[in-house]
């Protein structure tokens, strides 16, 4: 279990990540009016700013770090994170992002695409200013960011195990930003190679069990202020899903054709939907994603105790029990 963390730690944390906020509206604007509504969209919805969350409490690993670097480092997280969120709405024609209209329904696929691509290029430039080491991680990460895409709307080769296939597009589309963020926060406080290692490593684990609950919630919850069901209807296999095409229990039989069908009606869809809903798949994922938050936390042993690594650990907890 995780130590609560005091009221000044809070503040200090909530006061960073003000000035994070500021310079993300900054960042994403424009002087062209149009590609400033458009590029701050999705920033001004909302968002649990997750990414910055983990910069700012990884760079107390450290020593002292500049203000202006720790909000750099954020910012690059976050505009990655929400370019990537542009593209991924246009791909998975979803209508609702962060409880608001997604820009592809707003403003149609072809802006989307470019507002996301004008994101990624203001995170760019941004990066630029931090130095070499920076870019290099970023790069990187896009690189992974893109690969686990394009591997999730492949889906798995013959042959493939669909469950590996998944934890493997998991970990490169969304655990990769994660422990950048986590690396990009030790790295700004000039954290040692060992503890850069630890973060990276706590950073992945704690991403990939992010996502593993945002999918999960794709199922279970009506307050993601998304679309739920939108996996579903795409056809992609997420972990309950995979874990019932795995049973050989005969009353898993009928919602396993439920799900194999056309799932294109909003009808057949919440169908699909109660019937997961109802069965033993959505415990185990549970469990199974517990498991994979308690290897997140035991990455948190090798670092500096203090109140930025309760802050972590109590994270560990916070990503099994999101609902939204
Ligand atoms: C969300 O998945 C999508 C991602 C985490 C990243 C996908 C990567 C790209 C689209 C390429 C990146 C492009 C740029 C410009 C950075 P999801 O559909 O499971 O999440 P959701 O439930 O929030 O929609
Ligand atoms: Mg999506
Ligand atoms: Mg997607």
């Amino acid at each position: 279990m995780s130590q609560p963390v005091s009221s000044e730690f809070t503040d200090f944390v909530s006061a960073k990540l003000e000035l994070v906020e500021q310079e993300l509206s900054r960042q994403a604007g424009s002087d062209t009016p149009f590609i400033d509504q458009a590029a701050n969209h999705i920033i001004e919805a909302g968002g649990k700013r997750f990414r910055p969350l983990l910069v700012v409490l990884c760079s107390r690993f450290g020593g002292q770090v500049a203000d202006e670097d720790l909000v750099r480092a954020a910012v690059v997280m976050e505009l990655t994170h929400v370019a990537s969120l542009y593209h991924d709405d246009v791909m998975d024609e979803a209508d609702l992002r962060r409880g608001a209209e997604s820009a592809n329904h707003r403003y149609g696929n072809s802006v989307a695409i470019m507002v996301g691509d004008y994101l990624f290029a203001r995170a760019s430039e941004t990066v630029a200013e931090l130095g070499t080491d920076y870019v290099r991680l970023q790069a990187r990460t896009f690189a992974r960011l893109v690969q686990g895409q394009i591997a999730e709307t492949r889906g798995p080769a013959e042959g493939d195990d669909p469950l590996e296939h998944y934890l493997s597009v998991v970990a490169d589309k969304t655990g990769s930003l994660i422990a950048a963020a986590a690396v990009f926060g030790g790295m700004v406080s000039g954290a040692s190679p060992e503890v850069l290692d630890a973060l990276g490593r706590f950073g992945e684990e704690i991403g990939e069990v992010f996502q593993l609950s945002d999918d999960l919630i794709d199922i279970t919850s009506t307050r993601t202020g998304k679309t739920p069901g939108t996996d579903l209807r795409e056809g992609v296999a997420t972990l309950p899903v995979l874990l019932l095409q795995a049973s050989t229990d005969p009353a898993d039989q009928e919602l396993k054709k439920l799900l194999a069908a056309d799932l294109s009606s909003d009808d057949a869809l919440e169908r699909a939907l109660q019937g997961l809903r109802a069965n033993h798949v959505i415990g185990e994922a549970r469990g199974d994603i517990q498991r994979r938050a308690d290897l997140a936390r035991a990455h948190l042993a090798s670092l500096p105790a203090g109140e930025h690594r309760d802050a972590l650990a109590a994270l560990c907890d916070e990503v099994v029990s999101r609902s939204s």
